[in-house]
């Protein structure tokens, strides 16, 4: 997308964020998904197929900078970014079903049912949506059991019907109804915006930020969500498939309800700078502690994977 120089250089800074997080997130799911010798090996070389290697890993990095801005231990921070890491990648994989987007390709790589077959794609998911709930239930995660079950209900709604799952449906009905912009908006928040919303939320949660105090984070998580959904969909008519490692131009051929179907490319974009200058005033009250999460705001629409 079009940059003022000073998103530039935000994005250039964050890249070596971007790298850590990267290799902390696959070091951790090796460790975490040792391949057992008996007949459910294929199912967790399944799940190491879809979260090892690739991916922007953008979540777990809004978490830690979230964490980060509470001291929240970072070892401690790390195991709720492989949490959310873990649903998304699941969300990835039942997204790209025949049954679903129908997807070949996936960071670069064969789609997990194209790796495997689609019996073993359903069950990686599965398998990788439960482990993020064992994930933030240990006490490994929060000394605090009321932190972690706060955790626990934040991550089940943001994923469930009134969240990621519901999304979704809104999404594949979408195809054969008409939406207007406050249905595709709803659409979006659900399907991609609460996931993003679990990852700030978690940060004040981890560091025990009474509820009244979450207000400047839920206004940039809502807008940085949005904003991100729509650089996907802009990413879908412009973008490279060698560069977001994912086929593109599909989502018009069949027919889905996005900003840029309802707007054009131009206004689209426009309503996403504008949504990223708004996530980012909502974090005016914070100084330089905050600058990862703007830096991570200006790279959600200057992306080009
Ligand atoms: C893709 O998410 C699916 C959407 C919600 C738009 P990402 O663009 O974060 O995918 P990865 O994790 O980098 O592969
Ligand atoms: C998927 O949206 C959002 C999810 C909840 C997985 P898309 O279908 O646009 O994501 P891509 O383009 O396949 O990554
Ligand atoms: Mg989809
Ligand atoms: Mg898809
Ligand atoms: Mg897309």
């Amino acid at each position: 997308m079009s940059a003022k120089p000073d998103m530039v250089h935000a994005s250039i800074s964050l890249k070596p964020a971007l790298d850590a997080i990267g290799k902390s997130m696959d070091q951790r799911f090796d460790r975490l998904l040792p391949v057992p010798q008996d007949s459910r090996a294929q199912l967790f070389n399944a799940m190491r197929h879809a979260v090892i290697g690739g991916g922007k890993r953008m979540r777990p990095l809004l978490v830690v900078a979230a964490c980060d801005l509470f001291h929240v231990d970072r070892e401690r921070a790390l195991r709720v970014a492989l949490a959310i890491e873990c649903v998304h990648c699941y969300s990835l994989i039942h997204d790209d079903l025949p049954c679903m987007d129908d997807d070949d390709m996936r960071r670069g790589k064969p789609t997990v049912h194209k790796a495997y077959d689609e019996a073993t794609a359903v069950l990686a998911g599965d398998s990788l949506h439960a482990l993020a709930f064992e994930i933030l239930a240990d006490p490994a995660t929060h000394e605090d059991p009321f932190a972690r079950a706060e955790l626990v209900t934040e991550l089940a709604v943001s994923s469930g019907p009134s969240g990621m799952a519901g999304g979704q449906m809104m999404d594949l009905v979408a195809e054969h109804e008409l939406y207007d912009l406050g249905g595709v908006t709803r659409l979006q928040q659900l399907k991609t915006g609460a996931l993003i919303g679990f990852c700030l939320e978690a940060g004040a949660i981890m560091g025990r930020i009474p509820v009244a105090s979450r207000t400047p984070l839920r206004g940039y998580a809502r807008d940085l969500g949005l904003a991100f959904q729509i650089a996907d969909d802009l990413l879908d008519v412009e973008g490279s498939s060698t560069k977001t490692g994912k086929a593109v131009g599909k989502d018009a051929a069949a027919g889905k309800a996005t900003f840029v179907s309802l707007l054009g490319v131009e206004r689209a974009r426009t309503q996403a700078v504008m949504l990223i200058d708004q996530a980012i005033a909502h974090l005016h009250s914070f100084g330089p502690e905050a600058d990862l999460l703007r830096a991570i705001a200006r790279f959600a629409i200057e992306r080009d994977r």
